[in-house]
């Protein structure tokens, strides 16, 4: 059965059984401070376990990109050296939210993969959690009398805590679980070792497959276990694994997922994979086997990544994406000895085999692609250098250990990663200090490290799910209804939930509202304003004293008016640069304050000084037209999309949608507007740069930040007339300036060079006789390029010259030294090693070629006696 199918299968199945099917949630998370992406199925429900949310449907069916590279779940180093382990891969899941519970679960799991799919019964394994005295959770009894309906009591197996109870990290929805295994080895392997005894082993072929978790706890931040209001049933089938299974092989890089990505690297680097069933390989084609596999892993997780709106970066899940994306890179380099960018070109394999259930890697091809041989083009860049100047540490290491902070340097500076290093060294005889390397490494982790504490929630109202009020008020009487306290390297914090709120959550590349909470006895300072799993967060630097008061929650209007000018001008320039530009523009990034907007989009090549202005007079018009705001609160997502919409990738929307409309710009978007086009009053983009391959930004203002532009440039105009003795055509003035200016600059050359031809008369008679060679050690009042004329002039007076010239610019002081070629040759004498020993007095170095060199430095004070040392040389 072809993997395509296999998916559509179980979504078909679930779908017999009452479920919805839903689309996978992005693989980067937005709103969930915990967690940086998708590691399973359930992150995207994390609310509704909680009961901060109800979904749509009580059962719920999908395929959800995962990727398990950070946090509790974190696969990436085993990837590649495995058959099984993968950064991102799918995961099936089916969801009952305070529905069915272990019964239907495990009763249709065992359905579908043993009547559905037909896999041999025989070769199935459950596991039940075997229950755990100290956290007062019971051996499982209800999942072992069911399983013992379907499976005969040896292959029942009973797990503890770390197997069988799945937690999504520290602190949250959990509960004990029930795993299906497969075993499939060949029926000899079968016969002569049980598989039973390899259950959780780490064996590659008897892998578990399907987690079926009973979410009935909460883990709270002291560690403690409570009960959930109500039991769900969180469900995850490794599809990758699933498809290892239906294929009848026993890698899952030998199924039909991998298997094109595998013959497009063979047929780049003209290297062979070879598959799991070949046995006794060599050691040179197992390295190729792993890098290959790195490689196919890799370019999905990044290509998706970046389809979801995840550019590499050099910090946060952007770094997490770089890192990924450069391992893959990196054993490429080393092991399929490819020099020039080559994974992008696997995008195109990617999008065709993947394109039609995940549309956004076929629809942003083109981005994706682009981006990712940037990247392995700059990388590439960074391993050549990086190994140049790891010949330089080598060349200086006496012994055959290479310092560790060195290694570390390499690593910091340039992204060339330790092992590589290692196994350069390796080659060249060579080793390193780990112990220094790992001080470093530790050192840097501790000043980078940002711990965040988190309370459990203090609830003062049960069950309560906010409103926001924000859209119509921006003031209204609330309460609070729970509070709890969180503690990072800059203090302490307070988050607070009200029970309605006038407050807008951070979202959309919109910040969050600021404003006060004000009772009848005090004010506090709401200092920000943020969504998680669902709550509003407003944040306090202290609680109210009473903190079951009634307030008046009052927004910051000042501020909130001029992020909603930002923000609505927003929506109008993206509209402009699809017209201007093209319709290939897309949104990849946007931020919205009170002071500017931000807006980072897909377009190949710099957005000329023309087509800016177009944008602005695009922007300009539609605010000049006044046009009303027109705002759907709630309409269905396909008739937003039928009327033109715009939408976002990786963006989650529900099946009801909040539609912006000004004239003809229309987009699904949360945030703050204004209520009319002309309360912008203006709008000028002040910037346009790249941020990454095929992505440029804009930067721009409105409003009276547009006005405070303006000023500016009036007063330094003004400024610059009046400078000018104000003149009649000031850039007239200017231009003219600037010729006098380019004139006098080759006068002054002109002049130095006759000033230097005049100072080579007086010194040739300065020149002193030390030993049979002509010695001058002198400071002249030159420019440094004058000096170096003056000593290539003096150098023409005869042979046996030593020269040491100093000048001083500007504070700065500078030594020159010049050496005639038979005293370099047969005195050994180096004007490189002159200028270094002398610059020491002037505090600076410098270098050069043995018959000239320079040095410059910050001590002019130390001319003199640098002087007075060179004679030495010739001693
Ligand atoms: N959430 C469970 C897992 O990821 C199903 O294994």
């Amino acid at each position: 059965m072809k993997s395509q199918d296999i998916r559509k299968q179980f979504l078909q199945f679930f779908e017999s059984k009452g479920h919805l099917i839903v689309p996978s949630a992005p693989i980067v998370l937005k709103d969930d401070p915990t967690l940086m992406f998708n590691n399973s199925g359930m992150a995207q429900f994390k609310e509704y376990f909680l009961g901060n949310g109800t979904p749509k449907s009580p059962r719920i069916a999908d395929t959800q990109k995962c990727l398990r590279v950070s946090g509790k779940h974190n696969d990436l180093e085993d990837v590649g050296f495995d058959t099984y382990h993968h950064t991102m891969f799918e995961m099936l899941g089916n969801w009952s939210f305070g529905d069915y519970f272990k019964k239907e679960a495990l009763d249709w799991a065992w359905e579908f993969l043993t009547e559905v799919l037909k896999l041999d019964k025989d070769r199935l394994y459950v596991s039940v959690f075997e229950g755990n005295p100290k956290e007062n959770v019971p051996f499982d009894q209800e999942a072992w009398d069911i399983w013992k309906q379907y499976v005969p009591e040896d292959r029942i197996i009973l797990g503890n805590k770390k197997d069988n109870f799945w937690e999504m990290g520290d602190q949250g929805p959990c509960g004990p679980c029930s795993e299906i295994h497969i075993d499939l080895r060949t029926d000899a392997e079968r016969a002569s070792v049980s598989g039973r005894s390899l259950v959780n082993a780490d064996h590659p072929q008897v892998v578990e497959i399907w987690n079926n978790v009973f979410m009935e706890f909460n883990r709270k931040a002291d560690g403690s276990l409570e009960k959930l209001p109500a039991q769900h049933v969180d469900t995850g089938m490794g599809f990758e694994r699933l498809c290892m299974a239906m294929q009848n092989v026993t890698s899952n890089y030998d199924t039909d997922v991998f298997t094109p990505l595998i013959q497009k690297v063979e047929e780049i680097t003209g290297l062979k994979y070879t598959s799991n069933e070949v046995k006794n390989i060599s050691e040179e084609q197992n390295k190729t086997n792993i890098a290959i596999r790195v490689i196919v892993d890799h370019v999905r997780a990044v290509a998706f990544a970046i389809a979801d709106g995840q550019l590499p970066s050099n910090t946060g899940a952007g770094y997490v994406i770089r890192r990924i994306l450069r391992r893959a890179i990196r054993y490429g380099f080393t092991f399929l000895n490819t020099k020039e960018p080559f994974i992008n070109k696997l995008v195109e394999v990617l999008a065709n085999q993947m394109g039609e259930f995940f549309p956004e890697i076929k629809s942003q091809q083109q981005l994706v692609t682009n981006v990712i041989r940037e990247e392995e083009a700059s990388f590439l860049r960074t391993l050549e250098q990086g190994l140049q100047l790891l010949d330089t540490v080598v060349s200086k290491t006496k012994g055959n250990e290479v310092s560790g902070v060195k290694v570390f340097e390499l690593k910091d500076t340039f992204g060339f990663p330790e092992d590589l290093t290692e196994l350069i060294l390796r080659e060249r005889g060579f080793t390193f200090n780990k112990e220094e390397f790992n001080k470093e490494l530790e050192d840097q982790r501790r000043r980078g490290r940002v711990l965040v504490e988190r309370d459990d929630w203090m609830v003062l109202i049960d069950g309560n799910v906010e409103t926001f009020v924000g859209y119509d008020k921006t003031e209204n009487e609330v309460k609070i209804s729970r509070f709890r306290r969180i503690k990072n390297d800059k203090g302490v914090l307070y988050q607070i939930v009200l029970d309605n709120t006038p407050f807008y959550p951070e979202g959309g590349g919109q910040v969050g509202d600021k404003g006060t909470l004000v009772s009848a006895n005090e004010t506090i300072d709401i200092i920000d304003t943020k969504k998680e799993n669902n709550l509003i967060l407003h944040f306090a630097k202290q609680l109210p004293e009473n903190i079951e008061a009634s307030f008046v929650a009052k927004v910051n209007t000042d501020l909130r008016t001029s992020t909603s000018k930002n923000h609505s001008a927003t929506h109008l320039m993206h509209l402009g640069l699809r017209t201007i530009l093209g319709t290939h523009v897309e949104q990849k990034g946007s931020l919205v304050n009170p002071n500017h907007l931000r807006f980072d989009f897909s377009h190949f090549a710099k957005v000329t000084d023309e087509e800016i202005r177009k944008v602005e007079d695009f922007v300009n018009a539609r605010i000049e037209e006044q046009l009303q705001l027109v705002e759907h609160r709630s309409i269905p997502i396909q008739q937003a999309m039928a009327q033109g919409a715009m939408a976002l990738f990786g963006e989650k929307y529900g099946d009801n949608v909040r539609m912006i409309e000004f004239g003809d710009s229309k987009e699904l978007c949360g945030g703050i507007h204004v209520k009319n086009t002309g309360e912008i009053w203006h709008f000028k983009i002040v910037s346009e740069g790249a941020v990454a391959a095929g992505i440029r930004r804009v930067e721009a203002i409105t409003g009276d930040a547009v006005k405070d532009y303006f000023a500016q440039q009036e007063s330094d105009l003004d400024a610059i007339k009046e400078t000018l003795k104000n003149p009649q055509d000031t850039l007239k003035a200017v231009v003219s300036l600037q010729d006098d200016n380019a004139k006098l600059r080759k006068q002054i050359e002109q002049l130095l060079k006759q000033k230097a031809k005049g100072l080579k008369g007086e010194l040739a008679s300065q020149l002193q006789d030390v030993n049979g060679m002509k010695f001058l050690a002198t400071q002249v009042d030159l420019n440094p390029e004058g000096a170096k004329d003056l000593a290539y002039e003096l150098g023409t007076l005869g042979t046996n010259l030593f020269l040491v010239i100093a000048t001083s610019e500007d504070d700065k002081p500078m030594l020159s030294c010049y050496i005639s070629k038979e005293l370099v040759a047969e005195k050994n004498l180096n004007a490189g090693t002159v200028v270094r020993e002398l610059g020491k007095y002037i505090q600076g170095g410098g270098g050069g070629q043995a018959f000239f060199a320079t040095a410059g430095g910050k001590n002019v004070a130390g001319i003199k006696e640098a002087l007075a040392k060179a004679i030495d040389f010739l001693k």
